[in-house]
């Protein structure tokens, strides 16, 4: 569900027209609306209604101060991974008792941050770290809460290299060695244990791998209540998938609701009588963003057709990262006799890997027309660099009729002046 719809014939974000932000801001841009990142959040929560959870929205995925106020004032907490992210999302105003911080790598300079600021919950993802973190709460007279990320094997998420629940996969610790790592952290002077935590990957769009992960946690939390650790918490991640082919349809089924998913999670889950903690990410935010890109040239090749857009791998790397699919539409409505024709949608970076699309089904577009990214909001901007000195695109929320800018589009010369040339060349 988005708020990304034609009307008179030109493509709106909620009620404002995308071509009327284009001329005041130029291309390419993302845009976000207000009402589908409020909505989100609002059927996620809603779904768990009357139950001890907290919902940690993942700052990984768009982590911009003015989404993550917007989600703070519908009450969500966060879910970090740097003292860069803890720092965000503090700014904002997101109670520190409302904050986990996951991560394979916190360093010795991340986790006094977090224990200053007295943080919900540490996932702690190894014995090292787990060592790390008992002496340094100790040296500053505290004590962290810890869940400890355990693996399940079981293997899930969109591609490979968001699948994360596996044996060979970097994170949390082996299911072989849970009991005997909670044993250890439960005699630590600076931990206090209070949860279990999983994530077993992204962009999962059926049910089957969380139950399975689910009920093996579940199974691990009664155990470990047995052995006298006191769990309270069940931190179950994020990884919820959402829909990316929209106008297009294909034969994949429409990934779970949340209702579904919470109504599973509270049959499993129900007699622990835990506080539920999740961090979704790109449910919330993934389909309440666009890139709007303009059509540089229309290139004829000898066996292809390419439509060269302003935008580039360095703005939108997941198609080139993870073979991702956006759909693309023209941000003037087609007419319905249209008649399509298959392109290749590419961006000027010097690669052949800064391809979005190869034979794509599109109505006709032409030189200066405006392209919309769909589902571009998740891991979109967030995952931008500066190749090719490209300065990173602008970010843009709607929110009804209006409209504000709320990153800028830096210049090039604000990139050069980053950059020092020593006084010995
Ligand atoms: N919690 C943990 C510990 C995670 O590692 C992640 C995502 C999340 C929560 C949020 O997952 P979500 O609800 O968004 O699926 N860049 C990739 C996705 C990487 C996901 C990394 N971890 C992409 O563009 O698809």
């Amino acid at each position: 569900m988005h708020h990304f719809d034609y009307k008179n014939n030109a493509l709106h974000g909620e009620d404002v027209a995308l071509s009327d932000i284009a001329e005041k801001v130029g291309t390419p841009f993302y845009c976000y609306s207000a009402a589908t990142l409020r909505r989100h959040f609002r059927v996620f929560a809603d779904a768990f209604k009357g139950q001890d959870t907290l919902v940690a929205y993942s700052v990984k995925s768009l982590s911009n101060l003015a989404v993550l106020k917007l989600l703070a004032n519908e009450g969500a907490g966060a879910d970090v991974v740097s003292a860069g992210e803890l720092k965000r999302a503090r700014a904002v105003g997101i109670p520190a008792k409302k904050i986990v911080f996951s991560g394979v790598g916190k360093t010795i300079d991340e986790m006094t941050l977090a224990l200053e600021e007295g943080i919900h919950q540490f996932n702690v993802e190894s014995e090292p770290e787990l060592l790390q973190l008992s002496e340094v709460a100790t040296r500053m007279n505290k004590r962290a809460q810890i869940a400890i990320r355990v693996n399940p094997d079981v293997s899930a998420g969109g591609h490979d290299k968001i699948s994360t629940g596996r044996k060979e996969d970097k994170f949390g610790i082996s299911w072989e060695r849970a009991e005997e790592v909670y044993a250890q952290a439960k005699d630590l002077p600076g931990i206090d244990v209070v949860g279990v935590d999983i994530h077993i990957g992204s962009q999962i769009t059926d049910l089957a791998p969380f139950e399975q992960a689910f009920t093996k946690v579940t199974k691990l939390v009664e155990t470990l209540r047995a052995q006298g650790c006191p769990i309270s918490r069940l931190d179950l991640g994020g990884g919820l998938g959402i829909p990316y082919h929209h106008n297009h349809g294909t034969n994949t089924p429409p990934p779970p609701t949340p209702s579904e998913y919470a109504a599973l999670i509270r049959k499993i889950t129900d007699p622990l009588d835990v506080q539920l903690i999740f961090e979704p990410g790109r449910m919330i935010v993934g389909n309440a963003g666009i890139l709007v890109a303009k059509t540089i040239f229309v290139k004829d090749g000898d066996v292809r057709r390419f439509l060269i857009l302003d935008a580039a791998m360095n703005d939108l790397i997941r198609p080139a990262l993870y073979d991702a699919y956006h759909e693309v539409i023209p941000v003037k409505e087609p007419a319905a006799t249209a008649e399509m024709a298959q392109v290749d949608l590419v961006g000027p970076v010097c690669e052949t890997g800064d391809t979005f699309a190869r034979q794509r089904n599109m109505p006709p577009v032409q030189k200066g027309d405006l392209v919309a990214f769909l589902s571009a909001g998740a891991y979109g901007a967030v995952q931008a660099s500066e190749y090719n000195t490209r300065p990173l695109v602008p970010e843009v929320l709607v929110d009804g009729d209006q409209f504000a800018v709320i990153r800028e589009r830096p210049t090039v010369e604000d990139i050069l002046k980053r950059e020092i040339i020593p006084d010995w060349l």
